[in-house]
């Protein structure tokens, strides 16, 4: 039987976000509703209300959550009903060429739910928002996109490794490879940034250096693990990153921002043969022109990293557990816990800089 729950929608480009009354079938084969518990809020939503991701109005909005699988459609045997689960918006095939390589991360063919949740006052199909749509009391996901966590994990945490923790933890440990006894730079510390910093610190950097150009985001990465910390409107990060390498520049340097400047640091602050990661997202128009012989004569590797590249079934229960011995302080990153109906204001005061996470709680 279908039902009908609470869900926070973008009605259209740059409306204000609204609660209405949403339709959630029944599973089908492959899929299952999950009873939403937390769910983070991400810039991602405010990109989808914006109309920066895609014109397919109205979405429904949340995709960082975790929550309790409440039934399951068939052929479903990795999780039941019963399951604390975190959903991912990257449920991986496993017979594609990157999959069959090794390498999901990459996966061609990923997948959400094929059945549609609708709007019950129109009966209009909702786009979820990263195929998952967790702004929600429930909501319908592929059976892929749910993880199982040790359930001693308060939710709110927990749905934060579905996207920006993860993609920053991830971008050092996974990406950036960082290991014992490496320098690590961090450039951009918001919540990506802060994750970059803790998964460094996890991973065993000697030296984390978080770069921001405001001096509460550098306070805050402190906590997170941080070593060293450089105000980048004040000093050059470049000088200030190999000053404190020795002379020679970090190991990985990631960076957070998402712009061509700080890109163009993050180039010049690694050592020879480092690792630069972007995990900032730019935009389309943005353009990097650099020395080719700089390229050439620096060697070391650029590369991007994508959702942290992570793997769910295998990062997901091993950072909650982390997180349970106190190796991991993911709770940091929850500012704030709000209601469905407070979703707009969280935009307002991420758009302000003032959260790393505002978290819906159900
Ligand atoms: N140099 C250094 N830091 C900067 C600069 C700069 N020129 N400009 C902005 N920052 C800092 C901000 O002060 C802030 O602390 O970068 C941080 C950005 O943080 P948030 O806006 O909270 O963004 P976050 O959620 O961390 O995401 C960062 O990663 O995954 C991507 O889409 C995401 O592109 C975004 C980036
Ligand atoms: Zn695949
Ligand atoms: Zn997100």
């Amino acid at each position: 039987m279908a039902q009908e729950v609470r869900g926070v929608i973008a009605p259209g480009k740059d409306e204000p976000v609204r609660i209405e009354t949403i339709v959630v079938p029944d599973p089908g084969p492959g899929e299952a509703v999950v009873k939403v518990q937390a769910c983070g809020v991400c810039h991602t939503d405010l990109h989808y209300k914006q109309g920066g991701i895609s014109d397919d109005y109205p979405f429904l909005l949340g995709h960082e959550a975790a929550g309790v699988v409440e039934s399951v459609g068939a052929g479903v045997t990795d999780v039941a009903p019963g399951d604390f689960v975190v959903l991912n918006w990257r449920a991986v095939c496993g017979t594609c060429r990157a999959c069959l390589r090794g390498r999901p991360w990459y996966c061609f063919d990923t997948h959400n739910a094929e059945q549609k949740m609708t709007l019950a006052s129109t009966g209009q199909e909702l786009s979820p928002a990263l195929g998952i749509g967790a702004f929600a009391e429930k909501t319908l996901v592929a059976a892929g996109q749910c993880t199982k966590v040790d359930p001693s994990v308060s939710p709110q945490v927990a749905g934060l490794l579905g996207c920006g923790v993860m993609a920053g933890i991830g971008a050092a440990i996974n990406t950036g490879n960082v290991g014992r006894g490496d320098s690590v730079a961090v450039i951009g510390c918001g919540g990506v940034g802060d994750a970059a910093i803790a998964g460094s610190h996890l991973a065993g950097a000697a030296k984390v250096i978080a770069v921001d150009i405001d001096d509460r985001k550098l306070e805050t990465a402190r906590s997170m693990g941080a070593t060293h910390t450089v105000n980048s409107r004040e000093t050059d990060p470049v000088e200030a990153v190999r000053e404190l390498t020795g002379g020679f520049g970090a190991d990985v340097v990631i960076e957070a921002v998402g712009r061509p400047e700080t890109y163009r640091q993050a180039f010049y602050a690694r050592d020879l043969a480092g690792t630069v990661v972007l995990v900032g997202v730019p935009t389309p128009e943005m353009k990097l022109e650099l020395p080719l012989l700089d390229v050439f004569g620096r060697g070391g590797s650029l590369k991007s990293s994508w959702y942290g590249d992570c793997l769910p079934s295998r990062d997901f229960p091993m950072l909650v557990d982390l997180h349970l011995q106190g190796r991991l302080p993911l709770d940091k990153f929850v500012t704030e816990t709000i209601g469905l109906d407070e979703v707009e204001q969280a935009f307002d005061r991420m758009h302000a800089g003032d959260v790393l996470r505002s978290v819906v709680v159900l």
